[in-house]
């Protein structure tokens, strides 16, 4: 989803809007420093992992019922993606006490961040902004972008579509305001694609930062879950 090269995970990484994604757990155990933060970290783990059972057949019916606005080359059956995305969430869910204790797992929500200027290398925002164009604003886009670019020096957001397989009706308007801002910004190709014609990422470089450093505050924002 963000060409991540081997430079890029030695970075220190900020996900945004990881949700109960493996990424944290499996960057952590590879030696990597990666955060994770998303509104459903206020939550505990059981309430978690009851929100998944109870979640998990409707998301997979819905994606049944989808099933042409997606490409399944190497995930030949929605029973096959069933199965891939309970353990990827099974890793997260026994990641996730002692992530939490490690504070890589911060409740908190785009578009502010609780977090010093320039803190991380690079944030990463992965199926919440564009995706969800239909609910999110262009301006909340727009500040939610910038304020990743405070945090970090590099950001990437995937995929530029929104639900049902369309290109964001926030792209064109979102990417001409970062550039008015001083931002640079590039949409670039990347080999992962789920959703049909979903194999781009969007890079933005804002303004440099100086003081780094790794260490969550608190803070409250905007999140789809209200
Ligand atoms: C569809 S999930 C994507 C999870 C993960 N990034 C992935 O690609 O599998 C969207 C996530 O965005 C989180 N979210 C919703 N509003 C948010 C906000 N304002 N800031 C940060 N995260 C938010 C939700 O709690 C949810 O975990």
């Amino acid at each position: 989803m963000f060409a991540l090269s081997d430079a890029d995970l030695q970075g220190r990484i900020l996900g945004c809007g990881d949700g109960p994604a493996s990424f944290n757990a499996l960057l952590t155990r590879r030696g990597g420093q990666v955060l994770s933060v998303d509104p459903l970290y206020r939550f505990a783990v059981d309430d978690i992992r009851r929100r998944i059972g109870e979640t998990f057949a409707e998301v997979m019916e819905q994606t049944r019922r989808n099933r042409h606005e997606f490409t399944w080359t190497s995930i030949g059956t929605v029973e096959e993606l069933g199965r891939l995305r309970m353990s990827a969430m099974e890793e997260f869910l026994s990641d996730y006490c002692g992530g939490v204790e490690q504070g890589r797992y911060v409740d908190g929500e785009l578009p502010h961040l609780p977090f010093a200027d320039g803190e991380f290398d690079l944030a990463l925002c992965s199926h919440l902004l564009f995706l969800y164009s239909a609910q999110l604003s262009r301006d909340f886009h727009v500040a939610a972008i910038r304020e990743m670019c405070r945090v970090a020096g590099e950001v990437r957001v995937f995929p530029l579509l929104e639900l049902g397989a369309r290109e964001s009706r926030h792209l064109r308007a979102v990417t001409e305001e970062l550039i008015a801002e001083g931002m640079d910004v590039a949409i670039v190709p990347v080999s992962y694609e789920f959703q049909r014609g979903g194999n781009r990422m969007m890079n933005i470089r804002g303004a440099e930062t100086g003081n780094r450093g790794f260490s969550p505050h608190s803070n409250t924002g905007k999140h789809l879950t209200d």
